[in-house]
């Protein structure tokens, strides 16, 4: 009984499931005659013109890290840097002058070299690595220390946001006789 049903229900929509498809088969063949043909080709021109945007935010996902903090330079404000720069204040000072605390001052450290300190025991790590600390070497040593430099003495786990990082960044070429040139 029930198993019966269920075929006449399945065979029911089998049926209709033809019906519908025969009747769409036959207006396909019947609209090129009958319908304009700019109706029949709109949906097709549409597509490339919907698949442009999603390529250009592909691009710019994609876009070296370079232009991303030149971007986030040109927009940050070092007043907001002066605020993320708290989290530094245990270790850091900025201005000239700066009291020493535990760490070195970081008054124009945009061009110095890693480890420019005569009165601060660095790790190896720093003083292996050398060369001069830049706008992108900042960027990235703030985003995770112990990533850019594995085995920095810097116990802080890094500014996680790009725009925060950008702010500071901003701020500490403030924080020195002739700000450092911003990356053109
Ligand atoms: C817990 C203390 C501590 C905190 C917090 C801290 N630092 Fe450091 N920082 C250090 C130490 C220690 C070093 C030396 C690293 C080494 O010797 O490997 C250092 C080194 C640096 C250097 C390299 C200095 C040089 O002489 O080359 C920069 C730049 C720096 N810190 C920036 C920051 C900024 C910006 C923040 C805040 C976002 C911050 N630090 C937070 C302890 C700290």
């Amino acid at each position: 009984m029930w198993s019966s049903n269920t075929n006449s229900i399945l065979g029911g929509i089998l049926v209709a499931i033809w019906l519908v498809w025969a009747a769409n088969f036959i207006g396909d063949l019947m609209i090129p005659k009958m319908a304009p043909a700019t109706t029949q080709k709109a949906p097709a021109a549409k597509k490339p013109a919907s698949a442009q945007p999603s390529k250009e935010a592909a691009v710019t996902t994609t876009a070296p890290a370079s232009e991303t903090l030149k971007v986030l330079l040109a927009s940050a404000s070092a007043d907001d840097g002066k605020k993320v720069a708290k989290l530094c204040a245990a270790c850091h000072s900025f201005n000239k002058n700066g009291k020493k605390k535990i760490r070195p001052n970081l008054f124009g450290i945009i061009g110095k070299a890693r480890g420019f300190s005569s009165d601060f025991t660095y790790s190896t790590a720093i003083k292996e690595m050398g060369g001069k600390w830049g706008f992108e070497e900042l960027d990235a040593f703030l985003a995770k220390p112990k990533a850019f430099m594995p085995g920095t003495k810097m116990a802080f786990p890094g500014v996680k946001k790009a725009g925060d990082r950008a702010a500071l960044i901003l701020y500490m070429r403030s924080q020195a006789e002739q700000p450092a040139p911003l990356p053109q």
